[in-house]
Parts: structure tokens; C-alpha cells; sequence
């Protein structure tokens, strides 16, 4: 298995393309139908621009980014995976021990189809999404991270229609072209999960989104790279060395933010929100506001806390748990539980449940434990400015609109409220479309090299040890 990525195929690969004429001719097919979509829903007004972005050259750990100046329609899209493990043998669920599949047994094709589907949609969606973002980039580093990241789903994408081109047949091409098809927030044909069809109107957004939703995405793929489909797990192994950087767009950007207001804060010697946002800075109020929204709506991408889907997708090993591999239990689970929460009298209570079908919950909570810890790394830059506002994630149970939890109003620190008592409050909870306003009337863009705007500090260093005033897009 070679390593290195073949850059003279029209379609950049280490899958050994041009060996399977009848594939290569199909996604060479795909391919301006793709490009197409990238000019429509890409990154608004900036497909002239010259951008130093990173281009995998090889999946070797340490030596797969080369780094320079494209043109985003220009940047070598391709299908890369990580090299096979001779000899891998299924995790968990009813075929542990046995050979890893190379090609979809019969019997699970629908899941698979149907899980590598779900993936391959969120990740044009996030493109769709931050499609105009750039229009207001509060600097030149912070666009080019954010054209870094587009570039890079669309690359995941690829994966995904990859293996549907290759492993799905007629109804694999089918679905490749679907994936071009629905559009984020479109009411006729929108995208699968609710999280990819809500806008990320502004970089406060963008942020959370990379720092939680991004994260969701994280703990997806993991799952996925402990399948018993070797080129699903090989695939999204590779994923997640690029996945890394999104999340730390969107930890690094709140921390800057976060250190902005407060650098602020103590020049005005106040916590009045008012005053904060006279001064043109966001107020640490609303950065939590933005935190429950975008926390709550990416907790629910884990799909219903009790699901036979997810007992199935385990037990047939089409989708482990998060680190399956390091764990020391049997990777069978049978007559084992988990237990997951509900309302009774007014309470959450919970409530145990077959921990096969429960493994949406694990994967949940597994998320939560990660997600909390940048939360905790943003209130050391408030305690170090000597500033006592600490942010905090809400109660899980808060603003859900999926499984149990669907419809139950409760409060961010999980108390049961009536709909009259959530409604009153609402607005210190959420996003209100004062806030956004607010957030939106701040966004301006800064891109002279170097420059930033008022609302957020400059970044520790840049990027690939070029300087922060590095130009790090030209524009054409
Ligand atoms: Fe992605
Ligand atoms: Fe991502």
C-alpha cells in the first residue's frame, strides 16, 4: 500500500485509482458536478483569492502537510486513507475477532449506505453554511483559517462519495449526487441533521460551531474509524487528522474573544454589559448565550438517548464507541445498561436502559467530557485578566429537540420548568434576536496583514510559524 498521495491522477489519491477504470471514469464524472458546487455554495466572492492553505501530500503521521498559496477551485481535492492494517480483525458487537471487511457484506449495506450518508451530508452543509463569512473576517489570519476548514470538508465529502462510488453500486452513485443536491436550510431539500441547516450568521457562531459542532463531528468519525468496514475506518482515521484544526479554530477563537473583553472589562473597570458593548466588544453574557445554543443543538446531532438503530449499528459492528479499541470491557455489552435521563414528577430522573441501546447516550456523554475541558481553558483567560465571570456548559437536558428530553423545558443548570416560566427567561439563555443584532453590527471586515478587529485579540502565532502579519491570502 503506498502512502504517498498519486497528484498526476486528475483526481489526487493513494487508492490506487487509475487501476479501476470503471471507478476512476465514474468520479472523474463526479468531479465538475462537485466543482460546480463549490462556485455556487463556496466561500462567497472569493474564488479568485490566493490562499496559503495546507494540501495533504502524503497520510504519513508528522509528514502528510505542504503548505502554499491556490486558488480555492484550484486546490487538489482527492481521496486519501490511511494505510491498511494487515491482519485487522472487528473490535466489538457479534463478529468481534473475525477478518475486518473489505467490501459491505450484503446484509448491512442499507446501514452502512445509510451512515456514510449521514456523514458525507454534514460536511458540504458546514461549507454551505459559512458561506459568507468571509465577507466579514475579522482578520486576515481568521479568513484564511476559515477558507482552511472549507476547503477540508469539501475534502470530506470526497471520502465519503469515494466510498459510495466504490463500494454502493448505482444506488452509491445516486446518493454521491444527492450529497450535491440538498443545501443547507433550503425548505424544499434541506440537509439530513438539524445542527447543518441553522445559520452561522456571524464568527462568534462560526466559532462555537467550530469548537462544538466540529467536536461532534470528532466524536462521529472515531466511532466510525473503529468499523468493521476497513475503508470506512481507514478513511475517517485520516479525517480526523484534519478535524484537529477546525476545533482549534473554534477554541482558540472564543479564548481570543474572551481575552478581548476582558482586556476591556478591566479598562473600563466594569462588568455592565452595556458598557461593554458600547466599547465594541462582546459581552461575556452573550458569548454564553451563543455557548447554550450551540452546545445544545450539537448534543442533539447524537440522536435519541434510546435507540435500536444504535444497538444494531454496534452489534453488527458497523459503528463502535469512542477509543472501542482502549476500552477493557468484552465490546459485546449484552445484559449491561447505561443509564439515561427523563421527566417524572416534575424531576429528571434516570432511568437505566440496555446500554446497547443506549450508546447514543455514551457517545453523548464521552462528548461532553471532551467539550468541557476548552471551556474550562476560556475561564483560565478570564481568571488570569482577574475577571470572576466563568462560563459554563448547560445542563444537558437544556433546550433539547431530540429523544426523551424533545420538548420539556429546562433550565441551563436542569430544572424542570413550565412553558410560561422558560419563556420568561429565555432571553438569558439564548441568542435573542437583539443579541445577534448586536453580534451582527460588529462584524466588519479587517484583512490588511496583521490588523484585527476591535472584538477579538490577535492569535498567540500564526499559522505553519509564518508571522501573524503574514499575507496569508492575496487578493485577486
Ligand atoms: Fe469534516
Ligand atoms: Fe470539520
Amino acid at each position: 500500500m503506498q502512502t504517498g498521495i498519486n497528484y498526476s491522477d486528475k483526481i489526487p489519491n493513494n487508492v490506487n485509482l487509475s487501476e479501476d477504470k470503471t471507478l476512476q471514469r465514474a468520479l472523474e464524472h463526479w468531479q465538475p458536478n462537485y466543482l460546480s458546487w463549490w462556485n455556487d455554495m463556496g466561500p462567497e466572492g472569493a474564488m479568485q483569492h490566493d490562499v496559503y492553505l495546507r494540501t495533504a501530500v502524503s497520510v504519513d503521521p508528522g509528514g502528510w502537510a505542504q503548505f502554499g498559496h491556490v486558488k480555492m477551485p484550484d486546490y487538489r481535492w482527492g481521496i486519501f486513507m490511511n494505510p491498511k492494517e494487515e491482519g485487522r480483525t472487528i473490535g466489538f458487537g457479534e463478529h468481534k475477532g473475525e477478518a475486518a471487511w473489505q467490501d459491505v457484506p450484503g446484509e448491512h449495506r442499507a446501514n452502512l449506505r445509510r451512515i456514510i450518508v449521514t456523514q458525507g451530508d454534514t460536511e458540504p452543509a458546514s461549507v454551505e453554511q459559512q458561506r459568507h463569512l468571509g465577507l466579514t473576517a475579522p482578520s486576515m489570519y481568521d479568513l484564511r483559517n476559515l477558507f482552511q476548514i472549507n476547503v477540508e470538508e469539501g475534502r470530506h465529502l470526497w471520502a465519503m462519495v469515494y466510498l459510495l462510488h466504490k463500494h454502493f453500486g448505482r444506488d452509491g452513485r445516486e446518493e454521491a449526487d444527492a450529497l450535491l443536491g440538498r443545501n443547507s436550510g433550503d425548505a424544499d431539500n434541506p440537509r439530513i441533521l438539524g445542527a447543518f441547516n441553522e445559520k452561522t450568521p456571524d464568527w462568534l457562531a462560526f466559532f462555537m460551531f467550530t469548537y462544538f459542532t466540529d467536536r461532534d463531528g470528532k466524536f462521529q468519525l472515531c466511532a466510525l474509524a473503529e468499523s468493521a468496514f476497513d475503508p470506512l475506518a481507514r478513511t475517517t482515521k485520516f479525517m480526523l487528522t484534519e478535524e484537529a484544526h477546525h476545533m482549534f479554530v473554534g477554541e482558540s477563537g472564543i479564548s481570543r474573544v474572551v481575552a478581548r473583553t476582558a482586556a476591556v472589562m478591566n479598562e473600563l473597570k466594569t462588568d455592565d454589559p452595556a458598557k461593554i458593548r458600547a466599547a465594541g466588544v462582546i459581552d461575556l453574557e452573550t458569548v454564553q448565550r451563543y455557548l447554550n445554543f450551540h452546545y445544545s443543538v450539537t448534543i442533539d446531532l447524537f440522536g435519541a438517548d434510546e435507540s435500536s438503530n444504535a444497538a444494531i449499528f454496534y452489534n453488527s459492528g458497523l459503528k463502535g464507541r469512542f477509543e472501542e479499541t482502549k476500552r477493557a470491557d468484552d465490546h459485546q455489552l449484552q445484559g449491561q445498561t447505561y443509564g439515561v435521563l427523563a421527566v417524572q414528577n416534575d424531576t429528571l430522573v434516570e432511568r437505566q436502559v440496555p446500554m446497547l441501546n443506549g450508546l447514543n447516550e455514551v457517545l453523548r456523554d464521552d462528548y461532553i467530557k471532551d467539550s468541557v475541558g476548552g471551556v474550562g481553558r476560556w475561564n483560565k483567560v478570564l481568571e488570569k485578566a482577574g475577571i470572576s465571570f466563568r462560563l459554563s456548559v448547560p445542563h444537558k437536558a437544556f433546550n433539547r429537540k431530540i429523544g426523551m428530553l424533545a420538548g420539556v423545558k429546562i433550565s441551563p443548570d436542569g430544572r424542570v420548568l413550565s412553558e410560561v416560566e422558560f419563556a420568561a427567561n429565555e432571553k438569558h439563555w439564548l441568542p435573542s434576536a437583539e443579541d445577534r443584532a448586536f453580534v451582527a453590527s460588529l462584524m466588519h471586515r479587517v484583512v490588511e496583514p496583521g490588523k484585527f478587529a476591535n472584538w477579538i485579540a490577535p492569535p498567540v502565532m500564526g499559522i505553519n510559524r509564518q508571522l501573524v502579519d503574514f499575507d496569508y491570502v492575496r487578493f485577486n
